[in-house]
């Protein structure tokens, strides 16, 4: 990684469309941004007003929309008809939303110039946010030490004038990010945790990632629909750590301490959105916490005389059979999407 002074943006907002461009000085490699900009991105795209946008579509020539049927898992929320962008080498894993990549964005903006780390990179998208908002980014994922994906990587962060930058590291957490604290004797101001996603994997990572923090520090989660995601909140949350959800496709959480600020995002208005019940006690950023919905109302009010359960017990139940529901409803599709995928 190179010295990060070599990496200047410059903004020019143009006199007749007030869009600004950023340039890189090493590649000029153009990017557009526009403050609140109608019809910059595709129909299905959600950006929280107030955001800053930026969009480095062009550096990802193989990011195509994802059919959600394609991956089979569980705590994928198919219902939220949010843009699912793959890879279409890979189409099986998804990248963060538009919403959310504009999360890691605002937020990397806040933190320009300090030291990042993510944990999880793929193809680089959330990577290239990041980095777009001006960090100096370590990156650790295992998958970057397949050719495809370290050559892929490397060269969307290019495209985007965000090379310098970066360290892509191949390995897997929470054994590397010890590895790189210890040898470089290196703490980070931001961190994004995208990685393993199955328990006690993303409990293991904040362990780690929070005695490798500044003092002054924010992490950000993606995935928090997976309760397995969701110990990695808690944990911070019990270490006295402020914390808050964003309404996003996957679901988004942020944990910080010290002096700074978590960006406030506001939930797209158009969506009757859920929360699942290990997410019930956090504060949702933006949004009106609307408490339980109706239905569950009308189920409390059927079972609890017949029950010993308190309404806790009893929600948790209810939006685990919903969250089974939803699934055996997408499932035929999921398995007619495997089947036609292998056919032809
Ligand atoms: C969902 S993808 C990340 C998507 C990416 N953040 C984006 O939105 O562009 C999850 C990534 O975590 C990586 N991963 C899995 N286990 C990991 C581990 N132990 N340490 C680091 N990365 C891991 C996978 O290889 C994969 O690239």
């Amino acid at each position: 990684m190179s010295d990060y002074n070599s990496h200047q943006k410059l903004q020019h907002p143009h006199p007749a469309t007030n869009i600004s461009v950023i340039k890189h000085n090493y590649n000029m490699s153009e990017i557009i941004v526009k403050e609140n900009a109608p019809n910059l991105f595709p129909n299905g795209d959600y950006v929280s007003p107030g955001f800053a946008t930026v969009k480095p579509d062009s550096c990802f020539p193989n990011m195509v929309l994802g059919n959600k049927y394609d991956s089979s898992w569980l705590y994928l929320r198919r219902d939220i008809p949010h843009n699912w962008y793959v890879d279409q080498r890979r189409h099986g894993v998804g990248f963060v939303s538009r919403d959310e990549a504009h999360i890691l964005y605002n937020t990397a903006l806040k933190f320009t110039g300090k030291k990042a780390l993510e944990i999880g990179c793929w193809m680089g998208w959330s990577a290239c946010h990041l980095a777009l908002g001006g960090v100096e980014l370590d990156v650790i994922d295992p998958m970057l030490s397949e050719q495809l994906f370290h050559e892929s990587v490397s060269d969307s962060l290019k495209r985007a004038g965000v090379q310098e930058s970066v360290n892509l590291i191949p390995g897997y957490s929470p054994a590397k990010v010890a590895e790189i604290g210890n040898k470089f004797n290196r703490k980070w101001s931001l961190i994004f945790i995208d990685g393993h996603h199955e328990a006690p994997a993303p409990l293991n990572d904040v362990i780690i990632c929070e005695q490798l923090a500044e003092d002054d520090a924010l992490i950000l989660f993606h995935d928090l629909s997976s309760p397995d995601v969701g110990q990695g909140l808690d944990y911070l949350r019990a270490k006295g750590w402020h914390t808050m959800v964003y309404q996003t496709m996957q679901i988004m959480g942020v944990a910080w301490r010290g002096n700074v600020e978590p960006v406030t995002h506001q939930p797209d208005n158009t969506i009757d959105w859920r929360l699942p019940p290990h997410l019930q006690s956090y504060t949702v950023s933006g949004a009106n916490q609307t408490g339980k919905p109706s239905q569950f109302t009308s189920f409390l009010q059927a079972i609890q005389p017949y029950t010993l359960l308190s309404e806790a017990q009893l929600f948790a139940l209810y939006s685990q059979g919903q969250q089974v529901y939803d699934y055996l409803f997408w499932l035929p599709k999921i398995l007619w999407q495997a089947i036609s995928r292998n056919k032809f």
